[in-house]
């Protein structure tokens, strides 16, 4: 009975949840309704599971989500069109069933390039053409840029990259047009895209393609952050610039790590989580909405990568660099049962009873 967070973001943004088909039933799913306005797939809706071999089609899953999204009116966004990693190996295959990467021959890479074009095309195609009534915002490429050892320009050197430079991210989001209309909301979506030098490697990229006429109608943060990183002022500026370039901005996969990186997972059960450490959590919460509310106008949607502390991909990352192999992390604002943390009072800039 605390009040609902869409409701009182309505007039700013969407708030929105990352879900797996199994969340969309149960104490999650009244969760989600009484909550949220918007939810996009954590896993389902990546290639790998759209079209696991060529020309086979999946949505099974897929369809649950937008199912749940119209019947409940939420808006959906679409995660991922394009993205270099769960997506099948068969991509990347020539007609031989040759890496393409591998190939030294000028004729054949053209020949090969023109074929994982072909392919991309038919992906991104036959999804858009299926939901292009149902999504609200789609990720059409995700992660091109590099945060390990990126070139000059910071391009991320995936099998996309290798194969075909620059020209899949123009393919993708001309094709996205072509088929999901002028109302199809574009996005290019990236981590870390706050912090430098991939904020400038981020927003370099993305000012080139509005410039050269690629239809492009935003840019998504995920924030995947931590408690003490990337600093507000940092988030700030790489928003700003985007204000300044007219495009929408999406916080697309939201979670606060309790650790810092790579994470400690030092606590392994939920409740050896100090109070003060989520007190902390809290205090993020607030100057990150605070910063949202600021940039209300050119923010639209708002979107946590999960709902409560129960189910979130952070757990592994924790798990792993745990001295015993478990680990537990606590990112959002409802607990492993759904009851409110103090980051929810401090999202909702309210006074916490407790
Ligand atoms: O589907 C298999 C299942 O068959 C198998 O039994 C099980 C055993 O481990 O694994 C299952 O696959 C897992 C998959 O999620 C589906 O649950 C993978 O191991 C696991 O690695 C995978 O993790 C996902 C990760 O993307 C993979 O890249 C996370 O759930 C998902 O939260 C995460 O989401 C990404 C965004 O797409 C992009 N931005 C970063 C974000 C966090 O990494």
């Amino acid at each position: 009975d605390v009040p609902s967070m869409k409701e009182h973001f309505k007039e700013s943004f969407k708030i929105g949840a990352a879900v797996e088909p199994h969340q969309l039933e149960g104490e999650s799913a009244d969760v989600l309704k009484y909550h949220y306005n918007s939810i996009v797939a954590e896993n389902v809706m990546k290639p790998e599971t759209i079209q696991p071999e060529e020309d086979e089609f999946n949505w099974e899953e897929a369809d649950k989500i937008v199912e749940f999204a119209n019947e409940n009116d939420m808006d959906l966004r679409f995660h991922t069109l394009i993205w270099h990693s769960q997506i099948p190996d068969w991509f990347f295959l020539d007609e031989e069933g040759n890496p393409m990467v591998d190939e030294t021959d000028e004729e054949k890479r053209k020949e090969n390039k023109e074929l994982l074009l072909d392919r991309l095309e038919t992906h991104v195609r036959t999804i858009v053409e299926r939901y292009k009534d149902d999504v609200d915002a789609w990720d059409v490429v995700n992660e091109v840029i590099d945060d390990g050892e990126p070139n000059e320009q910071g391009l991320r050197e995936s099998p996309w990259y290798k194969i075909t430079g620059t020209e899949y991210i123009k393919r993708a989001f001309e094709v996205a047009r072509e088929y999901g209309g002028e109302d199809a909301k574009l996005f290019i979506n990236d981590y870390n895209n706050e912090v430098s030098p991939k904020d400038d490697h981020f927003y370099n990229l993305v000012s080139d393609l509005v410039e050269d006429g690629v239809p492009i109608d935003g840019v998504g943060f995920q924030s995947h952050i931590q408690l003490g990183w990337p600093t507000i002022e940092e988030s700030k500026e790489a928003f700003e610039r985007f204000v300044d370039l007219g495009l929408d901005i999406q916080v697309t996969e939201l979670d606060v790590s309790i650790y810092g990186w790579p994470p400690s997972g030092e606590y392994n059960r939920y409740d050896e989580i100090p109070a003060e450490v989520l007190s902390k959590q809290a205090d993020r919460y607030t100057e990150l909405f605070d910063l949202y509310k600021e940039l209300d106008a050119n923010i639209s949607n708002i979107t946590f990568w999960g709902i409560g502390d129960d189910h979130t991909w952070l757990d592994d990352r924790a798990s792993e660099h745990s001295d015993d192999g478990v680990g537990k992390d606590a990112p959002f604002v409802f607990d492993t049962e759904f009851n409110v943390k103090p980051a929810y009072y401090a999202m909702m800039g309210m006074e916490n009873p407790n």
